[in-house]
């Protein structure tokens, strides 16, 4: 097969519309080559030597879609990223919540699981908890809009750069919660029992079941435009019991844009007094 030419300005223009039409994600022209690269082995795959052949094959074939938004999305995570925000819920929120709440669930919404760190991050940090409060209990459920990073969330086996930071982080984790396999660790049973994941596109609403007293939707606000940021966090918030608190990224603000949020503490919002 010839090597495909770049993506023209025609072509991307079009890719861009459908990673929007269908994620949300602001694609710039800066990320040209970056799309380009990721659609390139999918294309050879596909025995498309065209960007036009595959716009279309996306556009006419629905079984398509799931791989496309698998390739355009950036799925960049981390064991306890951001310390602060888990400093947090350690020392303020959790006691807060268990003083205020006694004999409920808390249920968390880890909101673009990516690969899972972040949601078991959260299981560890609730067990962690419930060792020393016992009355405490807890359900995380942890979505995306990309399958390829579910499954490997829902196996909550991790190898490479995310295993090697957390061992080196948290080593006494590690070994309480995880088991080596191969070239990596995996989650064991036990803390992959207390993570539901699955799909959800954030652009939809969430109406699967009771609200969240803790949402945690972090770094990927930063893929949208202000229009759909204000979208998402109104069907956010719609998924929220009314003391609930949303966690978001550490180049995420939303102090300028019309949300029924109010800024709390650094990363930390609460939901508008006032807004039903
Ligand atoms: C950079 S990761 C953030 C992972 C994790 N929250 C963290 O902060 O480490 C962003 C995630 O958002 C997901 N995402 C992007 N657009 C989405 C959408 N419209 N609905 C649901 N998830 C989306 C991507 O698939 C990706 O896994």
């Amino acid at each position: 097969m010839p090597e495909l030419a770049e993506l023209n300005p025609l072509e991307f223009a079009a890719l861009a519309g459908l990673v929007r039409e269908h994620t949300g994600i602001a694609m710039h022209e800066h990320k040209r080559v970056l799309l380009q690269g990721r659609l390139l082995p999918r294309m050879r795959s596909l025995g498309l030597a065209r960007y036009r052949d595959y716009i279309e094959r996306v556009r006419a074939d629905r079984t398509e879609l799931q791989p496309f938004i698998n390739l355009v999305t950036t799925n960049d995570t981390a064991f306890f990223r951001t310390p602060a925000v888990w400093d947090y819920l350690e020392r303020d929120f959790l006691p807060a919540w268990l003083a205020a709440n006694p004999g409920c669930t808390l249920r968390i919404w880890s909101a673009a699981a990516a690969s899972g760190e972040e949601a078991y991050s959260m299981a560890m940090l609730c067990s962690e908890f419930q060792e020393r409060h016992r009355g405490f209990r807890f359900a995380i459920q942890a979505t995306d809009i990309d399958t390829g990073v579910l499954a490997t969330a829902a196996e909550g086996y991790y190898e490479g750069r995310s295993a090697e930071r957390f061992g080196a982080s948290r080593p006494d984790l590690v070994r309480k919660y995880f088991r080596s396999e191969g070239e990596g660790i995996r989650a064991i049973p036990e803390l992959r029992a207390v993570v539901r994941f699955g799909e959800h596109q954030l652009l939809a609403p969430w109406r699967q079941g009771a609200q969240f007293d803790l949402v945690l939707l972090r770094n990927v606000l930063i893929y949208f435009d202000e229009a759909t940021q204000e979208r998402v966090l109104h069907s956010v918030r719609a998924a929220m019991a009314p003391q609930a608190r949303l966690i978001l990224g550490e180049q995420e603000s939303i102090t300028r844009i019309a949300t029924p949020f109010d800024f709390e503490q650094t990363h930390v919002y609460r939901i508008r007094q006032g807004q039903s």
